[in-house]
């Protein structure tokens, strides 16, 4: 949410920082804009455009001013509509100190008050602009220390932030600080970046540090120096990132998210690597398994789907209670949580605010907290007592589709870890379902094959008003899954239910026409007449069945066949054609599949 860039170095700085800001743009798409010290001790180069960071590029066309250093912002608005004015960076009177901001400042309104009493000119609506005008000041009283000043703003701040600042008096230093956002630090030769994931300076170095809560990181070309907030040096931890530039890139395909489609036999593969055995003492670190009474999965949107699956495997294979909870909803009910209790985090970025406070309550009431992340370094795994990585590589469609293949792996995993650990399963079955999770990655090849007809399907309903997804048991977590990648991508009416719960009020829906996506329990299951039934119900009502299965059901009118598994991994399978789905269905209304509309990628706000 807000992507942040900065480059100092012997390079021309805008280079760098529109590329960064390009691989960013995910991260939120209103407005972008950039800062250059082009003239020692004159007014900083600033351009800002609102809408899409193209319409900024244009803007710039062939210019490349004469400044070695830099920062770029591209914006998820909150405070503020996006505007141009609203735009980063925010300057201060003097014009010459520059800010860039991803979070919320909670307390902007009474700073304002006292900036503005103090004669300070507001030109924006965002709160961040009350950052720039302290920071000014603080400078100043700082002797000209920036960073010094960065301290002393950053203790007077409430509410999330990481922010990047410029001076044209220092050419070349770039101040950073972070608290609740993600900040990481590019280790090059003869030239630093900031940035707020890797992704934005991977193409220049591979070599990066992490940084802590309340850190503040002062960088020029040649130098990094990280403190607390009382000016105490701090020795950040290093780390190597594992993928490539190309990882980033959407090598051929017209968009990110049916690229990602296409890995998530690598991804899922990946994840697999040294696990199938069972989780090592590296990932489970000191969590006493064995003693856990319930476990409480923490999530959001996608990453909440993959923990309602988790939630039948744990149940089932390793006997222990699960609670699977919205991370937003969590904390403020103030939940029963004890030593006794196993929270796991599920997060793709590893920075959702909603998750990190939910993570943070269940913590501080004495839960052992074991993350699935797929974004190393970030601040829930930090913030965790073990954690166990996916393996998707970077994700960059703002709609999660390879992230969710591999945190349903992870369940899967830590299930039968668990199961394996109080003694719920036999080491036989350990190894069936072993050898039937080994499989996913060819048979999601298999279903990939197959999908080329969903394009012409898809469009026959692309008019509909709305589009019901149908599942039982683990079927559930996936129509709900199916649903929600319908809605943000093709901006259609589209709900998840539950098989046996249509009677209950949501068969009044259906009527002449109405698309409904069943997802078939497998063949052998002793759901699958039930399910077959509730199609029933729904086609004697006028609806046009779309059946996903392991084998055709007669009264469907279009099926999609997906290979037989265990009917626990079924999920993994069946997700596929509704990402197709989802993103045909985008494709076919003219909508924008990587960044639709009022996203962003990485919700770092509550
Ligand atoms: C939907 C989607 C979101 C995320 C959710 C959690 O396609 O991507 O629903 O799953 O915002 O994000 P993470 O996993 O980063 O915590």
């Amino acid at each position: 949410m807000c992507g942040i860039v900065g480059y100092t170095g012997k390079a021309l700085a805008l280079s760098p920082v529109l590329e960064g800001l390009r691989r960013l743009e995910y991260r939120g798409y209103d407005s972008a804009g950039i800062a250059l010290v082009v003239t020692e001790g004159g007014p900083l180069w600033v351009e800002k455009r609102a809408g899409k960071l193209s319409n900024l590029e244009s803007t710039l066309g062939a210019t490349n001013p004469d400044a070695n250093s830099g920062i770029g912002h591209t914006r998820w608005a909150t405070h503020g509509g996006p505007t141009d004015l609203n735009a980063h960076p925010h300057l201060d009177n003097d014009g010459k100190l520059a800010l860039i901001h991803n979070g919320i400042i909670e307390n902007y309104v009474e700073l304002r008050e006292l900036l503005e009493a103090r004669g300070h000119i507001f030109k924006s609506e965002t709160d961040t602009e009350s950052v720039v005008h302290l920071l000014s000041d603080a400078r100043k009283s700082h002797g000209g220390d920036l960073a010094a000043a960065m301290r002393e703003v950053c203790a007077q701040l409430r509410g999330s932030f990481t922010l990047l600042a410029i001076h044209s008096d220092e050419p070349g230093r770039i101040v950073g600080a972070r608290r609740n956002s993600p900040l990481v630090v590019g280790v090059g030769d003869g030239e630093n970046f900031l940035a707020s994931d890797v992704a934005a300076f991977i193409a220049h170095t591979k070599h990066a540090l992490e940084l802590g809560q309340d850190e503040v990181v002062d960088i020029t070309a040649t130098t990094i120096t990280v403190t607390d907030l009382a000016g105490n040096v701090l020795t950040p931890r290093e780390f190597e990132i594992m993928w490539d530039a190309s990882a980033a890139e959407r090598g051929g395909y017209p968009h990110f998210m049916l690229k990602e489609i296409y890995e998530q036999p690598k991804a899922i593969a990946d994840t697999l690597i040294g696990r199938t055995a069972g989780l090592s003492a590296e990932i489970i670190g000191g969590i006493d398994l064995e003693g856990i009474s319930k476990v409480v999965i923490i999530a959001c949107g996608t990453a909440y789907h993959a923990g309602l699956v988790g939630k039948y495997a744990i149940e089932k294979w390793a006997n222990v209670p699960v609670d699977v909870e919205l991370a937003s909803e969590y904390r403020y009910r103030e939940p029963s949580v004890d030593a006794s209790t196993l929270v796991i985090p599920i997060s793709q970025s590893g920075e959702t605010m909603d998750t990190l406070m939910a993570m943070r309550y269940a913590r501080s009431h004495g839960a052992r907290v074991f993350a699935v992340c797929n974004t190393n370094g970030s601040t829930i795994p930090r913030e965790s007592d073990a954690v166990l990585y996916t393996h998707a590589g970077p994700e960059i469609a703002v709609a999660s589709t390879k992230a969710f293949a591999t945190q349903l792996i992870a369940m899967y995993l830590i299930a039968l870890h668990l199961g394996r650990v109080r003694g719920a399963i036999t080491e036989e079955f350990y190894a069936e379902i072993g050898a039937e999770i080994a499989d996913l990655p060819d048979k999601v090849e298999q279903v990939l094959e197959t999908v080329e007809p969903l394009r012409a399907l898809t469009r026959e309903f692309k008019d509909s008003s709305s589009v019901l997804f149908l599942g039982r048991h683990v079927g559930y977590p996936t129509a709900l899954e199916g649903a929600l990648k319908l809605k943000e991508l093709a901006y259609m009416h589209a709900e998840g239910f539950a098989g046996g719960e249509l009677k209950h009020g949501p068969i009044a829906l259906i009527d002449q026409g109405t698309p409904v996506i069943a997802i078939m329990p497998t063949s052998n299951s002793a759901l699958y007449e039930k399910m077959a039934s509730n199609v029933q119900e729904v086609k004697a009502r006028g609806a046009v069945v779309i059946a996903i299965g392991d084998a055709d059901l007669a009264s469907a009118t279009h099926n999609i066949r997906i290979p037989t598994s265990h009917d626990f991994l079924q999920p993994v399978l069946a997700v596929v054609p509704l990402q197709v789905i989802a993103y045909e269905m985008a494709v076919a209304r003219g909508n924008d599949v990587d960044q639709p509309r009022n996203l962003a990628k990485s919700v770092t706000v509550e």
